[in-house]
C-alpha cells in the first residue's frame, strides 16, 4: 500500500513532475519503426510522457522526433510535408530537420537571418529491435545506447508488437510481475489432464515447454522469492516438480520500466517496456528475439498486427466500453474469466482498477513482494530526484547479459545461484 502522496509521485509523468523527469533520464520507446516504413513517408503523431510530438523519417532514412507544434504560430506538424531532409509546416512553409534546426523560412525576406534564431524542440532518436527510441532529458545527461541482447539481433530474428491500454504504466508493469495471478486469471477450467504426460524432462536442466506447463498446472501456488540487483530486482517463482526437484522461473525487472519474463532457452529472449503515453494511458511494447534462427511467417502472422475490427485473438474489438465481451457462460464452464486471450485478460483486469488505482486502499499479501520492491524503487527515485540526485543508470557493463531464466535444479539448491549474474557479489539479497 502507498500513501496518496506516494501514489501521485509514482504515477504522474508529465514534464516537470519528479517521475516524469526520472523517466526522461532513459531511452524510451517513442513508436515502432514500421510506422515510418520508408524515407520521406508521412509523419506520425507520437504522444509520450504527456508531450505531443511528431515523428518522421527523412530523405536519408534518419528518424526525427519534433514537437508537434510549429514554433511560428503553433500549427501541427502532423499535417507537414516530409521533403528533402526536413519536415515543412504547411501553414507558412517553415521547414525543420531532425535536429530541430529551421532550414528554410520562405515567408521571411531572403536577407533575414531569423531562421537561424528559431529552433523547434527535437529529441535524439535511434532505432533498435524494431522500435524508435527517444531521449527526452537534458543533453548533458544522455545515456549510451542500450545494449540489451534482443536489441542487438538482426532484424529478421526480432519481432515487436505494442498494445495500447487505458491505465497508468505502473499498474500494467505490476501485473507483469504479479506471477501469482497466473494460476487464477489465466486458468482454463477444462485443462487437459497432464498427469500421465512424461517426456523424461522432469530432471535437472531445462524442461520441455510441455513439461513446464505440466509442472505449473500441478503446483498452482509457487513460493516467490525476490532479490535486489544492480539493475532492479529479479524474482523466482519456485515449485516442486512431480519428481521432487525444484522448478525455477526467474523474471528480471529492470529499472525504471523494463521487464524480462521467465522463458526457456529455446523460447529465445524478450524485453517488455511499459511506456506512458500520459498519466492515464500507456503502450506496452513486447520485443521477442530468436538467438539462432529467424521467425517463421506463421509466427509473425500469429503475433502480428490484427485485421481491422478484429483483435489478435480473432475477436471483435473489445475494451472497457463493452466489458471486453465477457461471456458469463464461458466463465462458468470454460475459463476463469470468460474472456478470450491471455493479454486481453490482463488488460481487462488492470484497466478495471481505474486509470490510476487507489493504492492506499490495498491489502498486499505475501505474493506481492516483487511489486513492493519495484514500487519502492520508483518512489525512492522520484524522491531522490526532488532532493537533487539523478536516478541510477542501467548498468552498461551488464545490460547485455541480463536475462530471464527457467530451470529445474536440486530440491535444496539456492535459486539465487541460477540465471544471469548468479551468485555474483553485485547482488544483494533482501
Ligand atoms: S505556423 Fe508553421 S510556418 Fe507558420
Ligand atoms: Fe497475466
Amino acid at each position: 500500500m502507498l500513501t496518496v502522496e506516494e501514489n501521485q509521485l509514482m504515477t504522474r509523468v508529465g514534464p516537470g513532475t519528479p517521475m516524469g523527469e526520472v523517466l526522461r533520464r532513459y531511452w524510451v520507446p517513442a513508436t515502432l519503426s514500421m510506422e515510418l516504413p520508408v524515407p520521406d513517408c508521412p509523419p506520425v503523431r507520437v504522444r509520450i510522457l504527456g508531450e505531443d510530438l511528431v515523428a518522421f523519417r527523412d530523405t536519408n532514412g534518419e528518424v526525427g522526433l519534433l514537437d508537434n507544434f510549429c514554433p511560428h504560430r503553433r500549427a501541427s506538424l502532423f499535417f507537414g510535408r516530409n521533403e528533402e531532409s526536413g519536415l515543412r509546416c504547411v501553414y507558412h512553409g517553415w521547414k525543420f530537420d531532425i535536429n530541430g534546426d529551421c532550414v528554410d523560412m520562405p515567408s521571411e525576406p531572403a536577407e533575414s537571418n531569423f531562421k537561424d534564431k528559431v529552433k523547434i524542440t527535437a529529441y535524439p532518436a535511434y532505432e533498435a529491435g524494431g522500435v524508435v527510441w527517444a531521449y527526452m532529458g537534458p543533453g548533458a545527461l544522455i545515456p549510451p545506447r542500450m545494449t540489451f541482447e534482443v536489441l542487438g539481433l538482426p532484424d529478421d530474428q526480432v519481432m515487436v508488437n505494442r498494445n495500447y491500454s487505458l491505465c497508468n504504466f505502473v499498474q500494467a508493469m505490476e501485473g507483469s510481475i504479479d506471477s501469482s495471478h497466473i494460476g487464477f486469471l489465466h486458468r482454463n477450467l477444462n485443462e487437459l489432464d497432464m498427469s500421465d504426460f512424461d517426456d523424461g524432462t522432469d530432471k535437472l536442466g531445462f524442461p520441455s515447454t510441455k513439461m513446464s506447463t505440466k509442472i505449473r498446472g500441478a503446483f498452482r501456488n509457487p513460493y516467490l522469492s525476490v532479490q535486489k540487483t544492480d539493475y532492479g530486482v529479479r524474482y523466482a517463482g519456485i515449485r516442486t516438480t512431480p519428481n521432487g526437484h525444484q522448478h525455477l522461473r526467474i523474471t528480471a525487472n529492470i529499472f525504471p520500466f523494463f521487464n524480462m519474463t521467465s522463458r526457456l532457452p529455446d523460447q529465445g529472449v524478450g524485453l517488455s517496456c511499459f511506456m506512458p503515453v500520459d498519466d492515464e494511458t500507456h503502450y506496452r511494447y513486447n520485443i521477442s528475439g530468436k538467438l539462432d534462427r529467424t521467425f517463421t511467417p506463421e509466427e509473425r502472422e500469429r503475433r502480428g498486427a490484427s485485421p481491422r475490427g478484429v483483435d489478435v485473438n480473432g475477436q471483435p474489438l473489445r475494451g472497457k466500453w463493452n466489458d471486453f465481451l465477457i461471456d458469463r457462460k464461458m466463465q462458468k464452464e470454460v475459463s476463469y474469466t470468460g474472456i478470450t486471450g491471455v493479454n486481453t485478460q490482463d488488460q481487462a483486469i488492470t484497466e478495471s482498477m481505474e486509470p490510476i488505482t487507489d493504492r492506499w486502499n490495498e491489502h498486499l499479501g505475501t505474493t506481492d513482494a516483487a511489486i513492493i520492491h519495484v514500487r519502492r524503487a520508483l518512489v525512492n527515485a522520484a524522491r531522490q530526484y526532488q532532493e537533487g540526485d539523478e536516478p541510477p543508470p542501467i548498468p552498461a557493463d551488464i545490460m547485455h547479459d541480463i536475462r530471464a531464466h527457467e530451470e529445474i535444479v536440486p530440491a535444496d539448491a539456492d535459486w539465487r545461484l541460477y540465471g544471469a549474474f548468479a551468485g555474483e557479489d553485485r547482488e544483494v539479497t533482501v
